[in-house]
């Protein structure tokens, strides 16, 4: 027989992303638009571990709809890794009497919460969890699309205008390191945003002379006299990168790293819209016993994903943008 779900906790962790604010409001008010209690667990599987929660009621998540960051704030803990800390947050979730948490983060947040809802079974306890992507990265398995990346992609964007401006002035190289240690979503897409002479990205092997040589010397021939390297934080070291453009071909770039800035900053309409529905979404799965799932986007629509099998789960790198983003750059050679 369906358990009926009572209490709910809601945590985020790992890095944080614009919109995790609207996945936190959605949760607790469609929980209590079903009369199902929630908790607030701050400082993500830490807050767990240490019984760092506060109970939420539909004014405690006023008016952050459109704030970046997370009310609950977030955290990696390694403690939560190990099984005598899974142990110390099961206790909690016990004394809390949780029937279900709803996590939002990346994959590592993921696997946690499956890792609790386990060592919970093997303890005779029943919790459900369900999983909510967020990360600026876009860089989840099971989802085409996570909270934050939107948001993320029109700060680069907008950062890298304000570059070109000084850059077009003075007819300059610049190389600006975005975002994205294991993935090149964010990269690819600011890269076909601002026009990028040449984007790098982890998932492409670097050859320097056809990536980054050629490709700025094609613009110069076209007439370009300012050049713009978008460079993902795990496709190479920026420095570096500029000085091989100084040794072989002769001009002196500006390197700028966007770093942390691209994480903060107000959601964009489509993480707030797309955060909103999640929440929604998960409360709906736990309410109906669905059990442990990640609430994904596919092809632009939400589906409701077993866990388990949504951690299997890759996404083929879209190497047709990059293709798109090489056309462009190769053929006109201006930005
Ligand atoms: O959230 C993902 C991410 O922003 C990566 O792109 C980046 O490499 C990493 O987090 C930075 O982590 P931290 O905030 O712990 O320095």
């Amino acid at each position: 027989m369906d358990h009926q779900v009572k209490r709910i906790g809601v945590l985020t962790s790992g890095g944080d992303a614009p919109g995790m604010n609207a996945a936190i409001r959605a949760v607790v008010r469609s929980a209590l638009a079903r009369g199902i209690d929630c908790i607030g667990i701050r400082r993500g599987w830490n807050g767990l571990i240490s019984s760092d929660f506060i109970r939420m009621d539909t004014s405690s998540v006023s008016h952050i709809i459109n704030k970046g960051g997370t009310l609950l704030y977030t955290a990696r803990s390694d403690e939560f890794r190990t099984v005598a800390g899974q142990d110390r947050a099961l206790a909690t979730c016990k004394l809390l009497g949780l029937d279900a948490i709803v996590a939002i983060g990346g994959d590592g947040t993921f696997r946690g919460a499956l890792a609790l809802s386990r060592r919970a079974a093997e303890t005779g306890y029943s919790l459900q969890v369900a999983g909510i992507p967020a990360t600026i990265d876009n860089d989840i398995g099971c989802s085409h699309y996570t909270i934050g990346f939107d948001t993320a992609c029109n700060t680069a964007v907008e950062c890298i205008d304000r570059l070109r401006d000084t850059m077009q002035s003075h007819e300059r190289c610049s190389v600006v390191e975005v975002m994205g240690r294991h993935a090149g979503y964010l990269a690819l897409y600011v890269g076909i945003a601002v026009g990028a002479t040449a984007v790098l990205i982890p998932e492409r092997e670097l050859d320097f002379e056809r990536d980054v040589v050629e490709k700025i010397r094609r613009a110069r021939l076209a007439g370009t006299t300012h050049y713009m390297v978008v460079v993902a934080e795990g496709a190479g070291n920026t420095m570096d990168i500029s000085r091989r453009i100084h040794e072989e071909i002769g001009i002196d770039p500006r390197v700028t790293v966007l770093g942390h800035i691209q994480r903060g900053g107000a959601p964009s309409s489509r993480d707030r819209e797309t955060a909103s529905r999640m929440g929604y979404e998960a409360v709906k799965a736990i309410a109906e016993n669905q059990g442990n799932c990640v609430v994904s986007t596919q092809e632009g629509h939400l589906v409701i994903l077993e866990m388990e099998e949504a951690l299997k789960m890759s996404k083929n790198f879209q190497m047709d943008r990059y293709q798109i983003l090489e056309a462009l750059t190769n053929n006109c050679g201006a930005i």
